[in-house]
């Protein structure tokens, strides 16, 4: 990558748990990455429903600077459609530090772990697969049923990181943000980002 930005692709998908997609684009670009952002449909409509923010123009980024104030968003959100399949994310000659679908619906999940690739969002997700890049999958379903499970170790299996949006209790949470910070914490861990949005466990 010429200017050394690290970029990260945010795929957010219609399950539920829109905030945690929040939570860690704050935390993202606050450690000074670039983010790629995708949004379904129905990842959009559950975002609004979920967090009353609108993709419409610059309302997403002026619900962010609302929510998180105005030194959390600094431009470094490049956006794109899920139906630009020609986006620069859709080939493996761009470069990216990985991707992290959050939330990943079971409609996303079985996308991925059948290459199936038929939005960008999938399309992305295969191709950081296919260049050995980090994938990380954050479902949200309860309860599995065994498609569900057999689609999750099969994108596990071809290299994605599954990370259910399961926040732990042991850090003694007081507000919804210690839960969804508690995740994206988790995430931003494995791209090797030491966030401190979580207390450790310690005995
Ligand atoms: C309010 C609402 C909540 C939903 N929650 C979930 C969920 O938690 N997990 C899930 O897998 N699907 C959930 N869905 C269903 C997905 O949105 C649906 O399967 C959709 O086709 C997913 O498409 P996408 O992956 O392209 O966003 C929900 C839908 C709605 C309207």
């Amino acid at each position: 990558m010429p200017d050394k930005t690290r970029r990260i692709v945010v795929g957010i998908t219609g399950a539920s748990g829109a905030l945690y997609a929040l939570h860690t684009i704050r935390a993202l670009l606050a450690n000074g990455i670039q983010v790629h952002l995708v949004v379904s449909d129905y990842g959009a409509y559950v975002l609004e429903t979920e967090t009353g923010l609108s993709l419409k123009g610059k309302a997403f980024d002026d619900g962010l600077k609302e929510r998180f104030g105005e030194a959390a968003v600094n431009g470094n959100i490049v956006r794109y459609s899920n139906k630009d399949l020609a986006a620069e994310i859709s080939s493996g000659s761009f470069e990216t530090d990985g991707m992290v679908i959050v939330p990943c619906s079971m409609k996303t999940l079985a996308g991925v772990a059948q290459g199936f690739a038929g939005s960008l969002i999938e399309r992305a997700a295969d191709v950081t697969l296919k260049e050995g890049r980090k994938l990380v999958l954050v479902p949200r379903e309860t309860p599995l049923n065994r498609i569900h499970l057999k689609n999750m170790l099969a994108a596990s299996e071809a290299g994605a990181h599954i990370l259910p949006a399961m926040p732990a209790f042991y850090q003694k949470p007081n507000t919804i943000a210690d839960l969804t910070d508690f995740i994206a914490g988790r995430i931003l861990a494995l791209f090797g980002i030491e966030a401190e949005l979580f207390e450790p466990w310690r005995k």
